[in-house]
């Protein structure tokens, strides 16, 4: 449980893999700037993971690795937790348990959010914590606290993304070294780019959590995952590609969320045609790129690396950041959970204006 005015932050942290590494490294390299920029010292106090013997990118205190939970989540000292797990279970119910035991929340948890997102702002809104996921959409691209602060004011009628960087770097080999999907799929993996298993990357389901977040943020009303129209890529073909490039249009995978009139959206995440002209269709590689219509700001676009240890991490450290600044003003919870409203989703047979 924190108290106000707060001189320290003690921070917990759940899993120590690709993001916890990423998260905890630049913790350490750049303490001293971070600690400035606060306005006052931090310590990572303890880290839960499974194996505390498995060999990490990151080195740690070994007195620092715990495999109870219990550690971080029930340690009354602890004021921030990150969850960096991964998953509906058990994350969720850590990330409930700490909420109830009064601790600040920071995960990069796109499937928790997407499915599970309301009940947990709801807990963290009733004790006036704070719930950060920065690093659930786009990996080091700032985009839910640019659209929760900055661009706030406006009614965003639109959010197109590249928001999955495997089908992209996927797509991107394909177009330019005129090859298979399976071919390119076995060339991915071999350099890390691609799972073992590859499906939710590849059939759009973690595109699918991705734009759900960001179409109930945009839209201020929740996107259920299930409605989302979701096709992955597994389907396109060298010739597919082909005949698109001798059109003058390239094909990305897109999430897409479209406001329709005032009460309806429509939510999707497929393989489309775009122009070469269009901002997006220079995104290539593993980068993403997310491009936001509003009402007042116009057309803006958000590009970098949607994923890894170093820019998720930054993403993650951003939200730590935020939190301790908000501990130490007492003004935790000052943005809740969004969603007021109730937009119907637009059936995808009645969606003709694909682009
Ligand atoms: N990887 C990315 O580039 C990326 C980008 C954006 C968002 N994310 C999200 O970030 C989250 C973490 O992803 P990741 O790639 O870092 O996963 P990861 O590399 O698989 O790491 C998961 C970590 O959680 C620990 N863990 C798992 N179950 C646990 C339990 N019951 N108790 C304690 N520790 C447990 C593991 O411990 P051991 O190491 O001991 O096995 C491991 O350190 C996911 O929600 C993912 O969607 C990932």
């Amino acid at each position: 449980m924190t108290d106000w005015p707060k001189e320290s932050i003690a921070i917990g942290i759940l899993g120590l893999g690709v993001v916890g590494s990423g998260t905890v490294d630049l913790l350490m390299r750049n303490r001293a700037e971070i600690e400035r920029k606060i306005g006052m010292p931090f310590r990572i106090k303890r880290i839960a993971v499974r194996n505390p013997d498995k060999k990490r990118s990151v080195s740690v205190d070994r007195s620092l690795l715990t495999t109870n939970v219990s550690d971080v989540l029930d340690d009354p000292d602890i004021d921030i937790v990150c969850e960096l797990i991964g998953g509906i279970s058990p994350a969720k119910d850590f990330v409930l348990r700490a909420l109830q035991n009064g601790k600040h929340v920071v995960t990069a948890n796109k499937e928790m959010i997407a499915k599970e997102g309301h009940a947990l702002m709801e807990q963290a809104s009733l004790k006036r914590l704070d719930f950060q996921f920065e690093g659930s959409v786009g990996g080091g691209i700032p985009i839910i606290q640019p659209m929760k602060n900055a661009l706030a004011g406006n009614q965003v009628n639109e959010v197109v993304g590249i928001i999955n960087g495997t089908t992209n770097y996927i797509l991107t080999k394909m177009t330019q070294e005129h090859a298979d999907f399976d071919e390119v799929l076995r060339e991915a993996q071999s350099h890390g780019y691609a799972e073992a298993d590859p499906t939710s990357d590849i059939e759009g389901l973690d595109a699918q959590y991705k734009i759900a977040i960001l179409g109930s943020i945009a839209f201020t009303s929740r996107v259920a995952v299930n409605e989302v129209y979701v096709e992955g890529i597994t389907r396109i073909t060298a010739a597919d590609i082909a005949c698109a490039e001798e059109l003058g249009y390239t094909i990305k995978l897109l999430g897409i969320a479209r406001r329709v009139g005032d009460d309806r959206m429509q939510v999707r995440v497929h393989p489309a045609l775009l122009a070469n002209s269009h901002p997006l269709a220079a995104t290539n590689d593993v980068y993403n790129a997310i491009l936001i219509k509003g009402d007042s700001v116009g057309d803006v676009m958000f590009y970098g690396r949607g994923a890894g240890s170093g820019p998720t991490g930054s993403a993650v450290v951003g939200d730590i950041m935020d939190v301790c600044r908000n501990l130490k003003f007492g003004s935790t919870g000052r943005i809740a959970c969004t969603c007021f409203g109730h937009k119907i989703m637009q059936p995808i047979e009645e969606v003709f204006h694909l682009d």
